[in-house]
């Protein structure tokens, strides 16, 4: 396949525990910060790198992210390992309560961006809770008559608790309002590679 895109899901084992650590860590976050406004409609966004926090959830969710970004690097690129660049990992967490969505965007000047669902309100049918990918190719409606699954334009998913999803920054990706009473909560992120400074001596 030419010009493929890669759209990773990894399922976190035991994330029960990191998910209320999260929950409370959250919590307290936001009793200390209005937050800011980016692509979120309604809801809380915290302001500031997530990762700059040293609390043992945060810190844990950020060894998961940077393993799973690491091992996808590496199933695109056999010439580079990503554990000899730098890699800077920026996050954020987002709320979203009854009606809250984010809008369509990308993340310009990042390599993977992923998202940590850390809770997600069930539900039985409709779009709440799903996060949909545009295709960047152009052109792409032309294709629907041959129902062919690489050159469909859109896709969406309802990743569940426990899971990141990881995929390139350019991607335009956008979140369907949250139509239940239960807030949905998230730590999304971007990862972006430079070369390792040289060490001066
Ligand atoms: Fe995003």
């Amino acid at each position: 396949m030419l010009f493929a895109t890669p759209l990773a899901r990894i399922k976190l084992a035991g994330h029960d525990v990191l998910d209320a650590a999260l929950l409370a860590e959250g919590a307290r976050m936001r009793a200390a910060s209005e937050g800011v406004q980016k692509s979120n409609r309604g809801g809380w966004h915290s302001d500031g790198n997530i990762f700059d926090n040293p609390a043992a959830c945060i810190q844990s969710l950020q060894k998961a992210a940077s393993a799973a970004i690491h091992d996808l690097t590496r199933q695109v690129t056999s010439r580079v390992d990503p554990a000899d660049l730098d890699m800077k990992l920026n996050g954020w967490m987002n709320a979203n309560p009854q009606g809250g969505f984010n809008a369509p965007h990308t993340h310009p000047g990042a390599h993977w961006s992923g998202v940590y669902y850390v809770s997600q309100p069930a539900v039985d049918e409709g779009n709440s809770g799903m996060i949909e990918f545009l295709d960047p190719r152009s052109d792409l409606p032309n294709w629907r008559i041959l129902q062919a699954n690489s050159f469909r334009p859109k896709r969406k998913i309802r990743p569940d608790a426990g899971e990141i999803i990881l995929f390139p920054s350019y991607l335009v990706h956008w979140v369907y309002p949250n139509e239940t009473a239960d807030e949905r909560v998230t730590i999304a992120f971007n990862a972006t590679f430079r070369k390792k400074r040289k060490k001066v001596k």
